[in-house]
């Protein structure tokens, strides 16, 4: 096959999207905070739908950082009040797509009712192999790394691994979802070029797709463009 720039063979299986700008869409409309993060869970149904359509298997959502827990208390409990809204009326969707729902992160940092209604969607949706969603919650890239650290560090000393045998296919076995393929495609709204702690081991040869709009305003159409700017580049993995 000829080699060609602008044309990449390799289809998106996984999009990883941090979705960044909800307090500034708020702030633009006199909102409160909260009611800027209400728009951007509906902004969540959109990409859903649009993901659908363009057969993507994975949808990874940063939903709250670790480093979130820093939030005003009425911010922070606002948001897990909407994840439990968000499962609500969301999981019926989930259903009839056929998607199975999971999270990364540490779980357990969650209030206990908002991992009741977390854990009941996904036990819900366990059978289906079509579609994941991914939700990474209470999530820090470094935590998952250190978190993988200990995991190796407590099978070392069960003499459950050597030392010689310790290596990237292995670590990745230690991570929150192991079976997961790596992102092929990152996406960050309201314009910010950082990485905020997300993804850190699973992103290291992932394309990035940076746009300045807000996450409330992001929809099908601004899902469509960054796939189609994916297709546009040429991925080399550190080759020629
Ligand atoms: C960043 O906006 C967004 C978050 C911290 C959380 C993302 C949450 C949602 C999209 C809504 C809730 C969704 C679920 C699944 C619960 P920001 O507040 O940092 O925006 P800013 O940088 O403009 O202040």
């Amino acid at each position: 096959m000829a080699e060609n720039n602008l044309v990449i063979k390799n289809g998106i299986r996984h999009v990883a999207i941090i979705m960044d700008g909800n307090g500034r869409w708020a702030k633009q409309r006199g909102l409160s905070r909260i009611e800027g993060h209400k728009a951007g869970a509906k902004a969540i149904e959109k990409v859903l739908k649009a993901a659908d359509k363009h057969s993507i298997e994975y949808i990874t959502l940063y939903a709250f950082s670790t480093e979130n827990w820093k939030r005003p208390k009425n911010e922070v409990t606002g948001l897990m009040g909407l994840l439990k809204e968000f499962l609500e009326i969301n999981t019926k969707i989930l259903h009839e797509k056929e998607t199975r729902l999971r999270a990364i992160g540490r779980i357990s940092d969650l209030p206990f009712s908002t991992r009741q209604v977390l854990d009941k969607s996904i036990n819900d949706t366990s059978q289906y192999t079509k579609r994941q969603l991914i939700l990474a919650l209470s999530y820090g890239g470094r935590a998952e790394i250190i978190d993988g650290v200990k995991k190796i560090a407590e099978d070392y000393k069960n003499g459950k691994i050597k030392e010689k045998n310790i290596n990237e296919e292995l670590f990745r076995n230690y991570l929150y979802a192991p079976d997961i393929p790596d992102p092929e495609l990152m996406i960050r709204t309201s314009g910010e070029f950082r990485l905020s702690n997300f993804l850190l081991w699973q992103l290291s040869y992932s394309e990035f797709y940076i746009t300045e709009t807000l996450w409330p305003d992001f929809d099908e159409n601004e899902f469509t463009k960054a796939i189609e700017s994916y297709y546009l580049r040429n991925r080399r993995y550190g080759g020629v």
